[in-house]
């Protein structure tokens, strides 16, 4: 049931019919671990910041987590029916309200305030996602975004004042892999109407090699965490790194970066050129820049090897107690030794989706047409918390007959504090049945 109104970090919102927060998520807006001092997402932070100096860039690290649509989704170019707007996907408070998706929402209103030259903002973010190792509601971006403005520098030259500071930087001595030209006419189109190619070109090139010497920092400092747990292992080969062309709604062109790492391609952040809208939006249309955005939670798991995204919000001394120290001093960073790995338990639970009948009759239920995974995984986590490690589909079949949907998913469950004994599953296992007949209306096989 819906509360009239809730209150998130001493702000206090008005829900609608839109509300679909469960309490946990509510209660982990609390808790901002980029701010607690040796805490893994802190201590990520305070690396990443590291190579994005004062003066040029700001850090933000205190916004509400509670944003507009319009700062969310508008004010960044998404369109009306994109998926990342539905109630399946992103957490509301009412309809025009949402605990934020992406630090990118507050991309606009800092080009608005102009108080720097660049910006970090770090923040925790929500999204209703699946349940597994590396998943959860809550999570932490930063987000980092440099700009000029034609009207501050040297006669308006923005290609030539870019490179001055590209110059300025650091260089480094990884192997880079980027294939693709700087923009490409369909796939990562130059914004010609605003930018000339040399300027595009330039703010890609500045971009590319602060975002490369960010990843050189984090990857020093992992491979020097693994040689110290593994000194047999260590290795001094050049890093290497790709540029993959992606897409955003509000830069363009926009890149992914990825990072080989134990043998795979790893996908490490995402940004591009920032569209000019935003800017022209924000009543600051003389600038231009790029920004970035990077998921902080899965850059602490490879430093400190967590193996499991639960691990951040325990208050579990045995995890706490292997970071203290190192917020004062990140060249204590060591890998994170896992404590005993308590037994895992799975059950099964199949069901038959609702068949579309019996929501016609104005019964509010899901029907086999709006069936969301995510409120599955939701409704798991809501009962379990964290003793659910993860949750698959291990089977889904139609009836060849009545045509009816029929899905078995495997829950496994693994504490990370003690052994579970087999009531305890058993009953919440037995929960679990009894909320989703319940709340998605299906009929337990
Ligand atoms: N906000 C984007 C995401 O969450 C990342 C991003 C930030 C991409 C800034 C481009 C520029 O996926």
């Amino acid at each position: 049931s819906t509360p009239p109104t809730v209150s998130v970090r001493g702000k206090t919102f008005t829900t609608d019919p839109w509300y679909n927060v469960p309490s946990n998520v509510l209660a982990s807006t609390a808790r901002q671990l980029h701010l607690e001092k040796d805490h893994p997402v802190s201590i990520t932070r305070q690396i990443i910041e590291s190579v994005f100096p004062r003066p040029t860039f700001k850090s933000h690290n205190t916004f509400h987590p509670v944003v507009s649509t319009y700062e969310n989704f508008d004010s960044l170019g998404f369109p009306a029916d994109h998926p990342g707007r539905a109630r399946s996907d992103t957490y509301y408070i009412n309809a025009s309200t949402l605990l934020r998706t992406h630090t990118s929402a507050h991309e606009a209103q800092l080009f608005r305030a102009s108080e720097s030259d660049g910006y970090l903002i770090t923040a925790d973010v929500y999204r209703r996602d699946e349940v597994d190792r590396t998943h959860y509601p809550v999570f932490h971006q930063m987000e980092g975004a440099r700009v000029w403005d034609r009207n501050t520098v040297p006669g308006g030259d923005i290609a030539a004042a870019v490179y001055a500071d590209l110059a300025k930087l650091p260089t480094h001595d990884i192997k880079v892999e980027d294939p693709n030209p700087p923009f490409h006419a369909e796939r990562n189109p130059l914004q010609a109407g605003h930018h000339s190619a040399a300027e595009a070109e330039a703010i890609g090139a500045h971009l590319k090699r602060s975002l490369e010497l960010m990843v050189v920092e984090i990857f020093t400092r992992a491979r020097a965490a693994a040689a110290k747990a593994d000194p047999e292992r260590a290795t001094d080969e050049p890093l290497r790194v790709r540029w993959v062309e992606a897409y955003f709604p509000f830069t363009s062109p926009s890149w992914e970066l990825e990072v080989y790492w134990g043998g795979d391609w790893l996908e490490v952040l995402g940004c591009g050129v920032s569209k000019q809208e935003l800017f022209i939006n924000a009543g600051v249309p003389s600038q231009l820049g790029w920004a970035f955005g990077i998921g902080i939670e899965r850059i602490a798991m490879l430093l400190f090897q967590i193996p499991d995204i639960r691990l951040f919000w325990s208050t579990d001394e045995r995890f706490l107690s292997q970071f203290r120290g190192v917020s004062d001093d990140l060249d204590l960073l060591k890998r994170f030794v896992p404590f005993s790995k308590y037994p895992a338990c799975y059950k099964d639970v199949s069901f038959w989706l609702p068949s579309t009948s019996s929501a016609a009759g104005g019964n509010t239920k899901a029907n086999a047409h709006d069936w969301h995974e995510n409120d599955l995984m939701e409704i798991v986590r809501n009962i379990c918390g964290d003793v659910v490690e993860d949750v698959k589909l291990v089977d889904e079949f139609s009836h060849p007959k009545t045509g009816r949907r029929s899905m078995c998913y495997r829950i496994n469950y693994r504490s990370l504090e003690k052994t579970l004994t087999n009531e305890e599953t058993n009953l919440m296992h037995d929960t679990v049945r009894k909320a989703l007949v319940e709340k998605l209306g299906v009929e337990i096989r």
